[in-house]
């Protein structure tokens, strides 16, 4: 997998305030240079200053979630031509904590995907089985769907997007899934990707779930594994800064 870039994506999913996120972005630009891509993805009302902060440097940053239309009467929520605006490389989409908190279907998690594409921004679509789902092996079926209806809606751009393998069993649990249960899933999702997309070996396969300084090397090199989506880890320059670097 010498041909792909790895990328290690910060989720800070709902934390931070003005102190905590100088202090964090701080950390990692003083650490660079990095041999991997380095992104953090903010809630909406730091993206301003972590775009003043980080606009020097090569590290990227992105959103959390975006709305699947353009714009309108959409209370609360944030459109693709806003983060734009403010500079967003990335957006996630498809989290699973969105998926269960706010009833996020595979069609909708699509749309969004589409409706970053259509801003240049990437979509980081993540995709991942719940632990009852394991347990009834149904993890293959699982991805499989989640990732065929993004597949479907991007077309010809499907080679676009950023993929993450996020087992929810495995987020913020402290309970990684092994190098070989997360390598097994990551290389049926190149598969998928293979039989819709030219680029599919160009594609960045992320894995998240309970990566740490202490786990991220070994996840990482394994064949289809190409950087990671970070929760809790990338709350500390420390520790973010010491995956990025297991990642390069
Ligand atoms: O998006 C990343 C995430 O869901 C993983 O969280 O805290 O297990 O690294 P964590």
């Amino acid at each position: 997998n010498k041909m792909r870039r790895k990328l290690v994506v910060g989720n800070w999913k709902m934390h931070g305030s003005h102190k905590a996120n100088a202090e964090l972005l701080a950390g990692i630009v003083e650490a660079r240079p990095f041999g991997c891509d380095v992104a953090v993805c903010v809630p909406f009302p730091y993206l301003s200053e972590t775009a003043v902060t980080l606009a020097a440097s090569d590290v990227r940053w992105g959103a959390q979630d975006c709305s699947a239309h353009e714009q309108g009467a959409y209370t609360g929520e944030v459109s693709v031509g806003m983060l734009h605006e403010f500079g967003c490389r990335y957006v996630i989409v498809g989290h699973s904590e969105r998926r269960a908190y706010h009833g996020e279907t595979d069609q909708l998690v699509a749309d969004k995907a589409k409706a970053a594409l259509a801003r240049g921004i990437t979509p980081i679509v993540c995709v991942g089985e719940t632990l009852e789902q394991r347990e009834a092996g149904e993890t293959e079926a699982v991805v499989k769907r989640q990732l065929s209806a993004v597949i479907h809606t991007l077309g010809h751009c499907a080679g676009e997007m950023v993929v993450a393998y996020e087992p929810v069993w495995a987020i913020g649990t402290g309970r990684t899934a092994s190098p070989e249960q997360a390598q097994a899933v990551h290389a049926v999702l190149r598969a998928q990707l293979r039989a819709a997309t030219a680029r599919a070996d160009e594609m960045q396969i992320l894995y998240g779930g309970s990566v740490k300084p202490d786990n991220a090397t070994v996840l990482f090199t394994q064949a289809d594994i190409d950087g990671g989506l970070i929760g809790g880890a990338a709350l500390k320059a420390k520790d973010f800064v010491a995956i990025c670097r297991a990642a390069g």
